[in-house]
């Protein structure tokens, strides 16, 4: 059966105002897939999980705080909605849009958006308008524009957005019938790593679920949560985490250290080894979704986290398609051979 969507699956946990109208596309519902061979590679022992948010209608976790953030302005009567992007943001706010009848208008910055992304924004008909800057700059322009006129701003500032990301800390709870212990994620504008935290901590306070430990990852290029300044100009394959100044950094460190973790960077190399290593064992995620166990697994190997007889939950926040670039990059083209039998056994069969 089809996730109903995380409005309607998660309503009395959702502080939404009474104004806001259901727009859905049946995000959630996503899975936990067990990662056995990686695990059993990082000393074995304990259990770890993939929450595979790259299966949400547009690719990426963001679905689950657009369907709130664009009911909500729905509601209020908004005709217009603005955010900035490195990309998941403008194909979900996109999308949602599309679906409310409503305008888009995104601002990325130019040239350092993943093919996915854009051609999803593109294709669900956003006004896509790209910055000759970062996403820093971009998102300085739509926080001033949406003060001055009547476009409603769905970045994660938005604080609706977040009462919709905090359902998957929900959902792993429901799962797994409690927090896991530790719960790794990629970190860019700091807006998926203060919503789980929310979302674990509600749970706990109705439910006693527990509180996993939180490790936030940035990337070494754009990792200023981890230095404790801006970085100017942030630079990483992982082209959706390339910020410099994130919006909600204070509430991420916070929610780092509540729960007794970190946050910590890893290396374009350290990421991608990772993306390759998922999709080694079924699971295609695209370069920053890898991050959050590209952290887990230098932590393990630094000695820093024991995971013996623990339960570990990586979030895998974006699928692998939406960046086949980064890929293809990788490899030579495959072999063309004539459609011919014996030109076939030559290139499969050679020793
Ligand atoms: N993973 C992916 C695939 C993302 O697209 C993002 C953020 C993050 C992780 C980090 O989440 O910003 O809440 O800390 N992408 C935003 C965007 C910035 O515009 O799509 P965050």
């Amino acid at each position: 059966m089809s996730s109903p969507g995380i409005l309607q699956r998660y309503s009395h946990l959702l502080n939404l105002p009474a104004h806001t109208q259901p727009v859905t596309l049946l995000e959630g519902g996503t899975p936990l897939i067990p990662l056995p061979r990686l695990t059993a590679d990082l000393g074995g022992g304990f259990e770890l999980l993939a929450k595979y948010e790259g299966l949400n209608p547009s690719g990426s976790f963001k679905d689950r705080g657009m369907t709130a953030a664009i009911s909500e302005a729905v509601g209020r009567g908004a005709r217009a909605v603005i955010c900035a992007s490195t990309g998941n943001t403008a194909a979900s706010a996109a999308a949602y849009a599309a679906r409310a009848g409503l305008r888009a208008i995104v601002l990325i910055p130019a040239g350092k958006v993943a093919a996915g992304k854009l051609a999803g924004a593109l294709a669900y008909g956003a006004h896509v308008v790209q910055i000759a800057g970062s996403f820093d700059d971009a998102l300085g322009l739509v926080v001033q524009i949406s003060e001055k006129h009547p476009i409603a701003l769905v970045n994660s500032l938005n604080p609706f957005r977040l009462e919709g990301q905090k359902t998957a800390a929900f959902e792993i709870c429901d799962e797994l019938q409690r927090a896991p212990d530790w719960l790794c994620l990629p970190v860019g504008n700091a807006g998926n790593i203060t919503a789980y935290w929310m979302g674990f901590r509600q749970y706990d306070q109705s439910q006693k679920t527990g509180l996993p430990r939180l490790l936030g990852v940035q990337a070494a290029g754009a990792a200023p949560l981890v230095h404790g300044s801006p970085v100017e100009q942030p630079e990483t394959v992982a082209t959706a985490i390339r910020i410099g100044k994130p919006a909600r950094g204070e509430q991420a460190l916070q929610a780092a250290d509540e729960s007794g973790g970190s946050i910590i960077a890893v290396s374009d190399e350290e990421i991608l080894a990772m993306q390759r290593r998922l999709a080694a064992e079924g699971v295609w995620v695209e370069p920053a979704s890898a991050a959050g166990a590209a952290g887990l697994k230098a932590e393990i190997e630094a000695g820093k986290l024991n995971p013996k007889g623990l339960r570990i939950v990586a979030v895998c926040t974006g699928h692998g398609l939406k960046d086949p670039g980064i890929i293809t990059g990788q490899f030579a083209p495959p072999a063309a051979i004539p459609p011919d039998l014996q030109a076939l056994e030559e290139i499969i069969l050679a020793p």
